[in-house]
């Protein structure tokens, strides 16, 4: 496994798959005998939603939306959506790579809130602790992680690490708690 100088391991692909497979079960659980419309946040779901939809149970769609709210490592806090999605009367689990402010998730609940799913729950698959600016439920929560910039699994840095099949802390990147 290639690691970069710069970056400090954080989750093998086996924790990752591990805990990939724990989510879709109890997801395959909560919606048995439904059909179930994944959305997933791009780009950095698109890795963890790829593996969520392979280890799920049921009938699936997958959609995906773009969502952008960073420059660099930062969060801009204006956060910019785009898609043509139509979910009325469906089943909907929001698939995100990661939850910082959660500025993003909350812009998008809302914004498929407005088009009146049958059901409306998130999924993360890493959380990150005390850097909420607002608050947003998660319903499935892959790990809870320290405030650190991290890397891989879908991912980036300036668009840089997303295809690393492990997640990665940042070395040298700016957090609150440095
Ligand atoms: P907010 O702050 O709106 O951020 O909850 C959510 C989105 O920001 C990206 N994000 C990160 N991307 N490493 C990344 O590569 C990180 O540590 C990180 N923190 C937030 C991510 O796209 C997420 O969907
Ligand atoms: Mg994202």
């Amino acid at each position: 496994m290639y690691l970069p100088e710069n970056l400090e391991l954080l989750y093998t692909p086996d924790q990752i798959q591990q805990k990939v497979i724990e989510l879709a079960e109890q997801i395959s659980i909560d919606y048995v005998n439904k059909e179930l419309h994944l959305v997933g946040v791009l780009k950095g779901s698109f890795i963890f939603l790829a593996d969520l939809a392979r280890a799920l149970r049921g009938q699936i769609y997958v959609h995906f939306l773009h969502a952008s709210s960073y420059a660099s490592t930062q969060s801009t806090g204006k956060v910019e959506i785009r898609h043509g999605l139509r979910l009325k009367n469906k089943h909907v689990l929001l698939v995100e790579d990661i939850l910082d402010t959660g500025l993003t998730s909350s812009q998008i609940i809302k914004d498929i809130q407005m088009q009146h799913p049958a059901s409306m729950k998130v999924c993360t698959f890493l959380s990150k602790r005390g850097t909420r600016q607002v608050s947003v439920e998660t319903d499935y929560v892959g790990y809870t992680i320290d405030n650190h910039f991290v890397v891989g699994y879908g991912m980036d840095m300036n668009e840089k690490y997303r295809e690393l099949s492990y997640i990665a802390y940042l070395k040298d990147a700016p957090s609150d708690n440095d």
